[in-house]
């Protein structure tokens, strides 16, 4: 509590902000050799008894032992609409199913609409703990998790009949408070949502935690465009009382298709979305009016399914990964040009990666394995100055996560 306080006080005397702006506190995130590698990941086995899966990152950022926790939930996957078969892998077709924030981890159970909360140990990060029971969500199949520690508020994206977005307060060393109510999206969506359009992509909190933004795929067969919403935080946090408004503002953007996992661009009101109909954009959500607007689109021409973005501080740039497709593309944070490409071929048994996550000198990919039993596993890529990018481990987890992992965090 008086932890929180000092965070609300801080922000509130405009500290915060001033540290952001002034590298001299930390080193500037783009000189590489000075990011901070990350210390454990994360991500979510999405079996029928949930689990978190956590995995030791070593200081040369390789990868070390890896532990399951049952988050006591139960998970699930969509059904895929060109099959009609259960989806393998990308059974939520979200980024964002697990995510990290202070010492603390949330995790979604789509199938039992509900979401978890862990407590990180700090001495050994890969030791976590879970906070109470999991929380109810009100809504049906929850995706994708964002937190804000300045506020103390969960938000939960669904994709089921119930599809929208809910959120509730949060006390780190306790667990999760009553959800509110569902802000509810337009979709037409079957309890376990036929996928992968027409679905929620991801939920995320503005770095300055005053707007909760979520990308909402579009069904271009239907003639439906995807958007983004934009929902304000109302509210003191230094009273406890912050809010995620109940109203939004929706971005249909033009010539985008599938609007998936982003990430905002530092010190800056724009995003790296990146984009399953045809590659990544780059967009600008005003800070006064909240509305989006397109500013850059690129097209990957050999792609299939563009879903996850991660920003790298070492590199300056953005990964993007296709479950369809054995390649990782290094993409520009100026104008979304594509600045590399590594042929994953030869270090990837399954058709792609999914989820990924950037950490220090560092880039992490989850690879969901082949259905036929290859197990997951976590690629390590290497992109630290003067060194050619490339895959330094591909990180097996056996028996510990099948092809519908899903999610990837880091600590811290
Ligand atoms: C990284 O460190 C681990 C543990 O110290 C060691 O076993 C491994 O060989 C190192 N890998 C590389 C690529 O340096
Ligand atoms: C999809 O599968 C379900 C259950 O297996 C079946 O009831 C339904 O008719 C199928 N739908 C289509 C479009 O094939
Ligand atoms: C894991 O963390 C919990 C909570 O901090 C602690 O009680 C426990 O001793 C830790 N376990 C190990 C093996 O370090
Ligand atoms: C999780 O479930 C197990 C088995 O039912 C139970 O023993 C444990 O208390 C639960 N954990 C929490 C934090 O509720
Ligand atoms: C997007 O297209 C629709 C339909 O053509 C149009 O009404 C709308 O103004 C366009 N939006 C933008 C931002 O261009
Ligand atoms: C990737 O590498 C494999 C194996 O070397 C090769 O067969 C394939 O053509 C490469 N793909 C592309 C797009 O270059």
């Amino acid at each position: 509590m008086l932890g929180n306080l000092k965070i609300c006080l801080t922000l509130g005397l405009g500290l915060i902000q001033t540290a952001k702006a002034m590298p001299a506190f930390a080193p500037p995130p783009s000189v590489s050799g000075w990011v901070r590698n990350g210390e454990a990941l994360y991500f979510q086995t999405n079996d029928k008894d949930n689990a978190v899966v956590s995995v030791k990152i070593m200081e040369n950022g390789t990868l070390g032992q890896a532990h399951s926790f049952y988050t006591n939930g139960t998970g699930a996957s969509m059904i895929s609409a060109a099959t009609n078969m259960t989806t393998s892998p990308d059974g939520l077709s979200s980024q964002g199913a697990i995510a990290v924030v202070g010492h603390n981890i949330f995790v979604v159970n789509a199938g039992d609409n509900t979401v978890s909360m862990f407590s990180i140990d700090e001495e050994d990060p890969a030791n976590i703990t879970l906070l109470g029971a999991p929380a109810a969500v009100p809504g049906d199949f929850p995706v994708t998790v964002a937190a804000s520690a300045l506020n103390n508020l969960v938000c939960v994206g669904t994709s089921g009949t119930r599809s929208g977005v809910a959120c509730a307060p949060y006390s780190p060393f306790v667990g999760i408070g009553k959800m509110d109510f569902l802000r509810p999206f337009d979709l037409d969506q079957s309890e376990t949502p036929v996928g992968p359009l027409d679905t929620v992509s991801q939920v995320l909190f503005s770095d300055d935690e005053t707007k909760l933004l979520v990308t909402v795929k579009g069904a271009p067969a239907m003639g439906k465009t995807g958007f983004l919403a934009v929902f304000p935080v109302t509210g003191q946090c230094l009273t406890g009382e912050a809010k995620v408004a109940a109203s939004r503002i929706e971005s249909t953007l033009n010539g985008t298709v599938a609007l998936f996992g982003f990430e905002q661009i530092a010190n800056s009101n724009r995003y790296f979305v990146a984009d399953a109909g045809y590659g990544a954009a780059i967009i600008s959500v005003d800070e006064n009016t909240d509305s989006s607007q397109l500013l850059h689109k690129q097209v990957i021409s050999d792609q299939k399914a563009t879903c996850w973005a991660a920003i790298s501080p070492a590199t300056n740039s953005v990964f993007v990964t296709d479950p369809l497709v054995n390649h990782i593309v290094e993409m520009s944070l100026i104008d979304a040009s594509i600045t590399s490409v590594i042929n994953t071929t030869t270090t990837n048994d399954a058709t792609g990666y999914i989820d990924l996550t950037a950490a220090g000198n560092f880039v992490y990919f989850l690879s969901p394995g082949t259905t036929q039993g290859s197990g997951a596993e976590i690629a390590v890529l290497s992109v630290g100055e003067g060194q050619s990018k490339k895959i330094i481990q591909s990180f097996n987890l056996g028996s510990l996560a099948g092809s519908s992992a899903q999610g990837l965090a880091v600590y811290p």
